[in-house]
């Protein structure tokens, strides 16, 4: 992987099978994001992420819950790991938890998130079955900045897939991905490329 001096440091914080870290991964490897990816940290020591991590020399770190006594521990922790590797941006990519106020604050509209599906709709667990069972014609994924709600922040970028009448939960999930790993490293990119601004609820893509 190319490392350029003063490039963005992003830590990556995943759950499990990664395939968005993946594709953050191959942006970089392929020269489509002028970043390094300092560090992966993972609340799950099963995570496919890790293999992903060791395959392509990043850090990677196991932060398990149980070892902590409250959450804010748990995220002054991370966010102690991520400002000791000069982390700029924070990447959710499939992390299946609230991220709390110490890790928020320590890095205010630096933090981004990928949800799958159009917000505000169908925030939290499984936005892809939420979406069949309502009954919508359009969905999606949406990235965007994290603040203290559950995926209530500015909004960075979405894109749309339809939805059909006899869709399954893998086949739209399917559907969705495909679009997460295109527009996931693309708002890095906007990021690393300073052309986000954040005025309120608003994200200005600039330039
Ligand atoms: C992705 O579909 C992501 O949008 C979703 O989990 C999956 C992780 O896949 N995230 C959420 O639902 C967060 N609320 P991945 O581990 O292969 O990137």
């Amino acid at each position: 992987m190319e490392v350029t001096i003063g490039a963005l440091r992003i830590g990556v914080l995943a759950s499990g099978r990664g395939s968005n870290f993946q594709s953050i991964i191959d942006a970089v490897s392929e020269g489509k994001l002028s970043a390094e990816i300092a560090v992966l940290i993972t609340d799950n020591p099963a995570a496919f992420a890790i293999e992903r991590a060791r395959k392509h020399n990043i850090e990677h770190l196991v932060v398990s819950p149980k070892e902590f006594s409250s959450a804010d521990a748990m995220y002054t922790k991370i966010a102690d790991e991520l400002k000791s590797r000069n982390a700029g941006l924070v990447v959710l990519a499939g992390f299946m938890r609230i991220v709390g106020k110490p890790l928020i604050s320590a890095f205010p509209n630096r933090i981004m998130n990928i949800h799958p599906a159009l917000l505000p709709s169908f925030p939290g667990l499984h936005g892809q079955k939420q979406a069949i069972d309502y009954g919508v014609k359009i969905s999606g994924c949406t990235v965007h900045f994290v603040d203290e709600g559950m995926d209530t922040g500015p909004i960075i970028i979405q894109a749309a897939v339809p939805v059909y009448h006899d869709d399954t939960e893998e086949a739209l999930s399917e559907r969705i991905l495909k679009l997460e790993h295109k527009i996931y490293p693309e708002a890095i990119r906007l990021f690393s490329e300073g052309k986000l601004q954040v005025d309120g609820r608003i994200v200005r893509i600039t330039g």
